[in-house]
């Protein structure tokens, strides 16, 4: 039975604009996430470009990506960047201590992440180790990056291949302090932020945006410290939240669920709106100006490994449920961009909730690629407020609202309005009022699928895949749209 609800698109009170950094991705040496997922090397049978997976670098072009973040993770603060520069056959061999204990060759190492990065076309985010390096070994590897010519560091970097500097625009100053960054109390933390952060240093005419190791969830304690101890000396803070169904113990599985768990994972993915609101909060007790900016630097959904993969890798399914997390997070984010403006989904490849999934020479995007694929147009946009009026979809003790939405008026000068419909049974018609917005047309694309867990796999890899969306009119200022069960719309009305 079709139910009936309402949005308001505000066009005449323009909010903050939707950074690109928000659509930022996370690649860290874990699992298949680097090696096979973005690095094959120059004699792999796998198409390649100088070493680079030809289909998912084409993959990451199309969708924009505006940011990587890399090494880590918690990879990140044991990482020592000159085991990974110079000739590769002579570079250190490890132990992946943090992920499935595995040899890492450092076959991937700054150059290769930096040129990957400008491939790309995307902005850096390195993570720098705080948590077993010492500040100088820090000091070292910005300069290694970035000084121009002339010192050591510069000449040693062009003997390596690369003689003028990459950009570095943001560098993280070490991840979760509070956990296998170190352990640390948030005190300590804040004290190691200002001691480190003082020998990160630019060469005239550039700027680094410095992130701190932000707080996991809700630990509200942990943005209150570091804002009042050391906000002096960073530029953005992070914030990680995982969306899991269960709990860690027992997380759950990415397909083969009931209406249950799609309905308690959707629900609690909407916990972000409360953890950005209240660490905003604490932000502003400090940082009135808003002059530091919020990162959520890892955000995405983690279910049990898939059956049969390497204990520690963190490879799974990605199915419609995972689009939901992510349209339902891109409208999050929109109600919070006077201080949100970056977020790095974990991850890109093969990890987590990735956009793509590789085996040997076989890859799939998933419907998470996809939603980034739709709700590209958001980048650098001006948020519209919506007001969004609907009616509850709610399973055992998850209520959440059925509708969720969020609009932009993008670069082009279109506007997008992104729309969601979670409840899996029953299809809405909604009625959204545009104020002062004036749009001749209007032309859109859906994602939906039968089935709540469709996913792609490589035999199938078109089973998620979005599709020309025909059940909007526009009409005196009014849109009125048929949205189907569990589905992602957007609209481009211009
Ligand atoms: O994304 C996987 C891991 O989750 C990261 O390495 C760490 O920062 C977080 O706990």
């Amino acid at each position: 039975q079709e139910t009936t609800d309402t949005v308001t698109v505000h066009g005449d009170r323009p909010a903050p604009k939707f950074d690109k950094r928000i659509f930022g991705q996370f690649a860290e040496h874990l699992g298949t996430g680097i090696y096979g997922g973005i690095w094959v090397g120059k004699n792999s049978r796998i198409p390649n470009v100088n070493g680079y997976r030809r289909d998912v670098l084409d993959a990451l072009k199309a969708i924009r990506v505006p940011v990587i973040r890399w090494p880590g993770g918690c990879f990140a603060d044991e990482y020592h960047w000159r085991e990974g520069i110079g000739d590769p056959k002579s570079r250190k061999v490890k132990i992946n201590t943090h992920w499935g204990g595995v040899t890492e060759d450092n076959a991937v190492g700054t150059h290769e992440f930096m040129n990957y990065s400008e491939m790309v076309g995307a902005e850096p985010y390195v993570s720098g180790n705080l948590g077993n390096a010492p500040p100088y070994e820090m000091a070292e590897w910005v300069e290694y990056m970035t000084s121009p010519t002339g010192s050591s560091l510069a000449k040693e970097r062009a003997a390596n291949g690369r003689k003028t500097p990459w950009k570095l625009p943001l560098f993280g100053l070490g991840n979760e302090l509070w956990g296998c960054g170190g352990n640390m109390q948030p005190e300590y933390a804040a004290n190691e932020t200002r001691r480190y952060s003082t020998f990160v240093k630019m060469p005239a005419g550039q700027q680094v945006m410095k992130v701190a190791s932000g707080a996991n969830a809700d630990d509200y304690n942990w943005t209150d410290v570091m804002m009042r101890d050391a906000g002096g000396h960073f530029d953005a803070i992070g914030v990680h939240y995982y969306t899991i169904p269960y709990d860690w113990g027992h997380k759950g599985s990415a397909t083969g669920f009931d209406e249950d768990q799609w309905a308690r994972t959707l629900a609690k993915t909407l916990k972000m709106d409360e953890y950005i609101t209240k660490h905003a909060q604490r932000m502003d007790k400090h940082d009135p100006q808003k002059r530091v900016a919020m990162f959520v630097d890892e955000w995405g959904t983690w279910y049990d490994q898939e059956p049969g993969s390497h204990p520690g890798f963190l490879y799974q399914q990605n199915s419609l449920r995972d689009a939901m997390v992510a349209s339902l997070n891109f409208d999050i984010f929109a109600r919070h961009t006077d201080r949100l403006r970056g977020a790095n989904i974990a991850q890109m490849v093969n990890v987590l909730q990735a956009m793509m999934l590789t085996d040997g020479n076989r890859m799939v995007k998933t419907p998470t690629y996809w939603v980034f694929d739709l709700y590209k147009d958001y980048q650098d946009g001006i948020v519209l407020p919506v007001e969004v009026q609907s009616r509850w979809y709610n399973k055992n003790e998850w209520t959440l609202k059925a509708v969720s939405a969020s609009a932009v008026r993008g670069t082009d000068g279109a506007v997008h309005l992104g729309l969601t419909n979670v409840d899996p049974n029953r299809p809405t018609t909604v009625t959204v009022k545009l104020d002062g917005v004036t749009g001749a047309g209007v032309t859109g694309r859906i994602l939906t699928a039968q089935a709540m867990d469709a996913h792609n796999t490589f035999d199938a890899p078109d089973t998620v895949k979005p599709a020309a969306f025909t059940g909007a009119t526009l009409a005196a200022g009014t849109l009125t749209v048929t949205l189907p069960a569990k589905s992602i719309v957007m609209l481009d009305i211009k």
